[in-house]
């Protein structure tokens, strides 16, 4: 290899080899370090960023083997303006991304990536999105300045000697990342926090090509590029040209107490109850049901060759928004972040270990903010933890973990669940009256703002199936492909739409949501299965108070009326929000849709 690597490659993949090499000398690193995943490897980087003040090590009685890393405050989530499409027609990438003309963008990178890695390590991250040699995995290989990544990375896909043992004539996603600070002469390297520029940060997909390219952000949805730059933008892509679906969707299994287990993906948009929902525990009244999680973020779906939907979870881990999470809202993320995770940006209590809002109703006494300043409880205004504060912790470590997370086939799909966070309008739950009003529920489910991307908060935006910053082209084409996805299927999942955020005129939540949502789980289970009654209604099928077992739980008839009324007056304006949406999709919109709202407007 050239003369910087002091250390062999992992594998004698000559193309690998020689991209590494051409890539190693565009950024100009000191070293290079082949990431052979081994926990070794972890624990050194790990310690390498203690060294250097970008983690601190917790309390290892509270919380062993786990770190705490502040970014930048002007890097703490995932910038969506920021974030380009560079298809080679800018139509293809539709008027919801913003689109760079390919050659512009490739002249600007190299400019950028230039020298980028003076006096730092490059690493050479090999990582396979779900299970290694799946026909439904992918291979990626990120080349990245930042330890931070790469430990994160380790945790949040299968990384490392394992996926080039494996590779063999597989086509290998290229990502670059930097965070685009390279070293003077004898200056200390501190890997992470960066970037004082948030004008200077691109986040890059060429999708013919398959390749991405990141600079100048080291927080996880622009960092770690597995996850939503090929997991989500450029797999939509490989998805729609291969016949497969690469969604924004947990996966869960319901097991019911005869031990028959049923699987839904649902997706949500960014921070709208997804890990909670994924390991849902039963309430009181449902004892023998048990939920268990595939996954919380990312679903992967191909059709099998029986004409069933079966689906991984490309992920190996979850990267949870912290603020909200405690025993009482998700216990099962709570055990898993007992040990061996990677916290960010939340506060640091005074016996070393972490909090943040919502973890317990007083602060434990003095606390170090995100940002490193002392915070106290009633005095300090802004929060501890940033908002959207995350911690990385392998998926194993979840109480509710599904062994089915590691089969190749990955599990047959037999709903899907769209729901978005509205005060108002959208009831509790509705099934879809078939395949093609499903597709038009999810493609015109909208949801309040929340911190996970910068924008206002609370207003509602038109969030397409949870995609609109996930998708990698033209959202028209994206529904196209759902709908033709029925003529490969020899049944289609049933499809639902769930609102757990409605609230009364008081402003207060009308449903209590958590483990409650089981009891519209079961629903679903029971509708899928043929057990289980509805009422027609203008926008879908609903249950009848009588259909939901309430066993344990004395929920009022009024109140639920209220859960599931449909206002014929908001339902008109929310058609309205569907138009202004289908005009910006206009020329690729599938004429399926338009006939869909059709029907609604007529059923209203
Ligand atoms: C995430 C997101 O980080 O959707 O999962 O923003
Ligand atoms: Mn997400």
């Amino acid at each position: 290899m050239s003369k910087r690597d002091p250390q062999t490659p992992l594998t004698e993949n000559k193309p690998l080899i020689k991209w590494v090499t051409k890539m190693a000398d565009l950024c100009c690193p000191d070293q290079i370090h082949w990431c052979d995943g081994s926990q070794e490897e972890y624990d050194s980087l790990c310690e390498l960023m203690v060294q250097s003040g970008t983690f601190i090590r917790l309390n290892p009685e509270k919380r062993p083997n786990s770190f705490l890393c502040r970014s930048d405050p002007s890097d703490v989530a995932r910038v969506e303006d920021r974030t380009f499409i560079c298809s080679q027609d800018k139509d293809a990438a539709g008027p919801m991304n913003n689109w760079a003309d390919p050659y512009e963008m490739r002249r600007k990178l190299k400019k950028l990536f230039n020298g980028c890695m003076k006096g730092r390590t490059m690493y050479v991250i090999p990582f396979s999105m779900g299970p290694i040699g799946s026909p439904i995995a992918h291979v990626g290989i990120e080349l990245t300045d930042s330890p931070y990544v790469v430990v994160n990375m380790r945790t949040m896909t299968r990384m490392g000697k394992d996926v080039l043992d494996n590779l063999g004539r597989k086509r290998v996603v290229p990502c670059m990342h930097t965070v685009g600070m390279p070293l003077e002469p004898g200056q200390q390297d501190v890997p992470w926090p960066c970037e004082p520029d948030p004008k200077n940060k691109y986040i890059v997909h060429f999708p013919e090509e398959r390749s991405i390219w990141s600079y100048g952000s080291g927080y996880g949805g622009n960092a770690l590029l597995g996850k939503k730059c090929f997991a989500l933008r450029i797999a939509s892509c490989m998805a729609r040209d291969q016949g497969w679906m690469a969604e924004h969707m947990l996966v869960l299994g319901v097991e019911n107490p005869e031990g028959e287990r049923t699987y839904v993906a649902a997706a949500f948009p960014s921070a709208c109850g997804k890990t909670n929902f994924a390991m849902l525990i039963p309430p009181e009244g449902f004892e023998g049901w048990k939920i268990w999680t595939v996954g919380d973020d990312i679903a992967w779906i191909k059709p099998d060759e029986n004409g069933h939907l079966r689906a991984i979870n490309p992920e190996a881990g979850f990267f949870g928004v912290a603020p909200g999470t405690s025993y009482d809202t998700n216990p099962n993320a709570m055990e898993s972040i007992k040990e061996n995770t990677i916290f960010t940006n939340v506060a640091l209590t005074e016996d070393g270990d972490v909090w943040w809002e919502g973890l317990s109703d007083e602060a434990p006494g003095k606390l170090i903010d995100w940002k490193g300043n002392e915070w106290v409880q009633g005095e300090s205004e802004a929060p501890a933890a940033h908002p959207n504060a995350r911690f990385t912790a392998p998926i194993k470590q979840c109480p509710t973990y599904d062994s089915a997370w590691e089969d190749p086939q990955g599990v047959e799909v037999s709903a899907f669940i769209f729901g978005g966070r509205r005060m108002s309008t959208m009831p509790l739950i509705f099934q879809a009256f078939n395949w093609s009003d499903g597709v038009y529920i999810g493609a015109t489910m909208g949801s309040e703002m929340t911190a996970a991307a910068f924008g206002e908060l609370g207003k509602v935006r038109h969030d397409p199936m949870a995609m609109l910053p996930f998708c990698g082209y033209h959202m028209g084409d994206y529904f196209r492909h759902w709908i033709s996805m029925q003529r490969r299927l020899s049944e289609t999942p049933r499809v639902f739409h769930v609102n757990w955020f409605r609230k009364d005129e008081e402003g207060n939540f009308i449903w209590p949501g958590f483990g409650e949502n089981m009891r519209i789980l079961k629903w679903i289970v029971d509708r899928v299965r043929g057990r289980s009654m509805a009422k027609e209604t203008p926008i879908g099928w609903a249950p009848h108070y009588e259909d939901i077992d309430w066993r344990g739980l004395d929920f009022p008839r009024e109140k639920w009326d209220e859960l599931m009324k449909v206002d014929r007056d908001l339902w008109k304006r929310e058609v309205i929000m569907h138009e202004e949406l289908f005009i910006d999709l206009r020329d690729r919109l599938p004429k399926e849709l338009m006939f869909e709202r059709e029907l609604l407007i007529c059923r209203l």
